[in-house]
């Protein structure tokens, strides 16, 4: 039973990369909300992970909203494969592509949600032109490319912000927290307005998911 808003999106980036389905299963059944899959191509970011095939995998036996977050050069070339092999929605980060508008605008014309990802030195204030069509804001407590790395709280006040800048628009959009997530730093990443909570390593490595699924829920 769900307490309160809070959605879990366990990151797929730390499960159990030679037992996939089987950690898939374990994901939906300690009641996770979504599944946070990082495409990441060694270009953007200084890692590579997985593409379209494992993303596919994943699909067919997943029930959950899927989340992909595109770390990568050009995701505006990759948004109608995304859609036909069933994500939910797609983050993408600023200056990937040479037209944002027109890729979050080609994301939810091919009917999925649209989100944008802020980096731990870039400024919140770059989702305020898109606002009127993003479904989420990411805000990345980590610099992106690795699961695994510290928390960094000094995020915060671009949660309270990013909340502002959708108020001024006249409009609500998810908030998402990304890296280092833990039931440690849960409640404060919730009491400064985020809603969708991304978890790595703090799930998959625990012994009972459930347990911190809710932990993490509860905040
Ligand atoms: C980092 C990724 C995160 C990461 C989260 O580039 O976007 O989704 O895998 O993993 P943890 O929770 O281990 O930091
Ligand atoms: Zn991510």
């Amino acid at each position: 039973m769900k307490k309160n808003n809070i959605l879990i999106a366990p990151s797929v980036l730390a499960a159990d990369m030679l037992n996939l389905g089987a950690d898939i299963r374990r994901t939906e059944k300690a009641g996770a909300d979504w599944l946070h899959l990082d495409v990441m191509d060694g270009v953007y970011v200084p890692n590579m992970s997985f593409g379209f095939d494992v993303i596919k995998a994943i699909c067919s036996i997943a029930s959950i909203t899927l989340d992909v977050h595109m770390m990568t050069v050009r995701p505006d070339k990759y948004i109608d494969r995304l859609a036909a092999i069933g994500a939910d929605g797609v983050t993408i980060h600023e200056k990937t592509c040479e037209d944002t508008r027109k890729t979050l605008e080609a994301i939810k014309a091919a009917g999925m949600r649209c989100a944008l990802a802020v980096k731990p030195k870039e400024s919140v204030e770059l989702i305020a032109p898109y606002a009127d069509i993003l479904d989420m804001a990411l805000i990345m407590t980590v610099e992106p490319g690795f699961g695994g790395q510290k928390f960094m709280a000094d995020m915060m006040p671009k949660l309270d912000r990013a909340r502002e800048i959708f108020a001024e628009a006249g409009r609500e959009a998810d908030l998402q927290v990304d890296g280092g997530i833990n039931a440690e730093n849960a409640p404060l990443c919730i009491s400064h307005g985020a809603n969708v909570l991304v978890a790595g390593t703090y799930l998959y490595k625990a012994d009972d998911m459930k347990a911190n699924c809710e932990a993490l829920r509860l905040g």
